[in-house]
């Protein structure tokens, strides 16, 4: 008889080594070991991030379905290592011809846009060049995700990004989301409490020269008490951006509106003051 590797039978009553494992339906091995260090999420790297090459991505479920992107909750885990486990939040962008391109276009005004055949394909809206496009907004708000953990904004630490889709830390409870601010009930201390907060991200990113673009009561989540900021793709520059200072306006309308409404008083237009001297100055 001859011997070669594959002709090895898994004894029966062994004991389920790392090899013997392989993805089931709903999994996947780790996606970590094919990105590039640029795709990787900063340094130092948390201590519950699962780097080893030998996990599976499982899926959990759907948080959340979305226009321009689903988010997934997936569990990073090493097959019979149950302290190498870790639940991530899946962000996944769709190349359907239903995404966005015009808003995406005024977004993108100010960046730098080569025309190099991907982006003559994106101006198209062929197949490929929608796939491109989903992929350059997973890979804007990975960027700008870790540009705001670096500053020390409270955001989800974005564990990497690879093709159209942008994994993060997920927060909640078990696999129970943690709720956007939109959802809570709450009373008039808890209110001033959070819109201190969400004030404070925002002088933040003003500082750093940023707007949101799209913050609301639905891009924020309330994790124990902590405002968490969430949906950073549109992130624009307010200076560089001929948007840049409707999108700071807007976001200062939108906050203002909301918290004015559940019966907190605060003033739109104080608030765009004071972050457009935190963003010149
Ligand atoms: N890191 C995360 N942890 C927990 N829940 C998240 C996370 N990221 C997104 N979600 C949930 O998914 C929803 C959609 O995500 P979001 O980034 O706002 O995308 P969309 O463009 O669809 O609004 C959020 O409102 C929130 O409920
Ligand atoms: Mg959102």
């Amino acid at each position: 008889m001859t011997f070669d590797e594959t002709s090895f039978a898994v004894p029966a009553f062994s004991v389920p080594t790392f090899a013997t494992h392989e993805p089931i339906d709903g999994q996947r091995w780790s996606t970590w070991p094919a990105t590039m260090p640029s795709e990787r999420g900063p340094q130092p790297w948390p201590a519950w991030l699962v780097t080893s090459a030998g996990a599976f991505d499982t899926e959990l479920g759907i948080v959340k379905t979305g226009k321009e992107a689903d988010v997934h909750l997936i569990e990073r885990a090493v097959p019979d290592d149950p302290s190498r486990t870790v639940l991530l939040a899946a962000k996944r962008y769709r190349d359907a011809a239903t995404s966005d391109f015009h808003r995406s276009a005024r977004y993108q005004e100010g960046r730098r846009m080569r025309n190099t055949r991907d982006s003559r394909a994106v101006a198209r809206g062929s197949a490929y060049g929608r796939q491109v496009a989903a992929g350059r907004w997973a890979y804007a708000e990975f960027e700008t995700l870790c540009r705001l953990q670096t500053l020390g904004l409270p955001v989800p630490y974005p564990v990497q990004v690879h093709g159209t889709e942008l994994l993060m830390e997920f927060i909640g409870d078990g696999m129970t989301a943690a709720p956007r601010l939109a959802q809570q009930r709450l009373d008039g201390a808890e209110l001033a409490g959070c819109f201190d907060q969400v004030v404070t991200i925002m002088r933040a990113l003003a500082a750093a020269g940023l707007a949101h673009g799209d913050l609301s009561a639905y891009n924020l989540l309330v994790h124990h008490g902590r405002v968490v900021v969430i949906d950073l793709p549109q992130v624009v520059e307010v200076v560089s951006n001929p948007s840049g200072m409707d999108f700071l306006q807007r976001d200062c309308v939108n906050i203002c509106d909301w918290f004015t409404r559940r019966g907190f008083e605060c003033d739109a237009d104080e608030l765009f003051g004071e972050l457009v001297a935190e963003a010149f100055g």
